[in-house]
């Protein structure tokens, strides 16, 4: 049955995959002259120049103001979404934000995972929600939200690089799905809620905390190669390998990888981690190349979003949801460039069932 491969279903001035060169073109500029050093709300003066008139700084303060007012919606966090999944708690939280097509309710969209996942995670956690601080970046602020403390500059720098690097990725699972809902004119908040349902299922944004669970099983660093191949003997696939466009390395996992090597073990990356993570990359991709010589499969971003966020401290129940945090911008952008320039999305389909009577 058709994965849509090759089909182009939209035209975008967003980014740009490359996945015979492994590239990847955020409004222009290549991921490694944005990932490491440009802050979140560098990228979103980009992906939202159309949307939200100021530069970096401007974006930043609007931004700044609406976690204050994200964070007044955790009024109707009640316990029983505490019983949910994070992402799942995400999800009913959003769903409570006006819905529209202007700038403010794009703001408040992508202000409001920072704010709300970090509460979740704490409140899961028999702890109080930490109130965002204005004056503080938006990875400063998600990071203080979810530890109460100040954040260091090198663990800001590596969140930073994480939102920056997932922000936007052409029309992947999650995007599609925004920019359908968004091309019927339902409104922004549809559209994001829309991209966060595709993005919880294991195939798009929700490998990386499986990523953890196979590191954990495999162990040590010389038990990699029987444990990869039993589980490819299963039939199991590989959490964090393989990419539908990309047939050479992700350019993210390379960007997270230098983040996780810039944090360092005094930013919380443990060295023992990082070891056992290389020798499972490595052990994978000498499996998977000779299992599947002609398919290429290759390292994708979630291998390496796995050990970042967790060595930032965040519990991998919670990483579909920090990767929300990112991806919210481009979904948002997407959602605008279709309302602004494109048209009720409605593809045929081939009827092969049973001919009437
Ligand atoms: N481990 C083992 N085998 C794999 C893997 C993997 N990670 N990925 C693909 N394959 C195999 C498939 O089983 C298939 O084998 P077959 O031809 O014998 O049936 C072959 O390679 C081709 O796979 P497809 O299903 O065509 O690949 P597709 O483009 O549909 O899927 C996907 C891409 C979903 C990312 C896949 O590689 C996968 O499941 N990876 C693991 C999950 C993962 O890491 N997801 C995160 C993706 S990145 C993101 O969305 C942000």
């Amino acid at each position: 049955m058709s994965g849509l491969d090759d089909v182009i279903a939209a035209e975008t001035a967003l980014s740009e995959v490359d996945g015979i060169n492994g590239r990847l073109v955020i409004c222009g500029h290549r991921l490694d002259a944005l990932a490491g050093r440009t802050a979140y709300e560098g990228v979103l003066a980009l992906l939202f120049a159309d949307l939200c008139r100021g530069d970096e700084g401007a974006i930043g303060q609007k931004l700044s103001q609406a976690r204050g007012r994200a964070f007044a919606e955790l009024a109707y966090l009640d316990d029983a979404l505490l019983d949910l999944s994070v992402t799942e708690g995400l999800r009913a939280l959003m769903a409570r934000l006006p819905d529209g097509e202007d700038s403010a309710v794009a703001l408040l969209l992508t202000a409001a995972p920072a704010v709300f996942v970090p509460a979740l995670i704490r409140r899961k956690a028999g702890l109080d929600a930490v109130a965002p601080q204005s004056g503080l970046s938006h990875a400063a602020d998600m990071l203080a939200m979810l530890t109460g403390a100040t954040p260091s500059p090198a663990s800001i720098s590596a969140l930073d690089t994480y939102l920056v690097t997932v922000s936007d990725h052409g029309l992947n699972a999650s995007t599609f799905a925004a920019r359908v809902v968004a091309s019927t004119r339902a409104g922004y908040t549809s559209a994001v809620l829309a991209a966060l349902g595709a993005l919880k299922g294991p195939l798009h944004g929700g490998a990386p905390g499986p990523v953890l669970d196979m590191l954990d099983a495999v162990g040590q660093p010389d038990l990699a190669q029987v444990w990869l191949s039993t589980a490819l003997a299963r039939g199991d696939r590989l959490m964090g390998f393989g990419h539908r466009i990309y047939r050479v390395r992700d350019p993210r996992a390379d960007a997270l990888k230098a983040a996780l090597h810039r944090l360092g073990a005094a930013g919380g990356m443990n060295a023992d981690r990082l070891a056992l993570a290389e020798a499972v990359e490595r052990e994978a991709l000498s499996l998977l190349h000779r299992a599947k010589p002609d398919r290429r499969l290759e390292t994708n971003v979630e291998f390496f979003t796995a050990l970042l966020l967790e060595a930032l401290g965040f519990p991998r129940e919670a990483f579909t949801g920090v990767f929300a945090a990112g991806r919210v911008g481009g979904w948002i952008a997407h959602a605008h460039e279709q309302v602004d320039k494109g048209r009720l999305i409605r593809p045929q389909s081939l009827y092969v069932g049973p001919k009437a009577a």
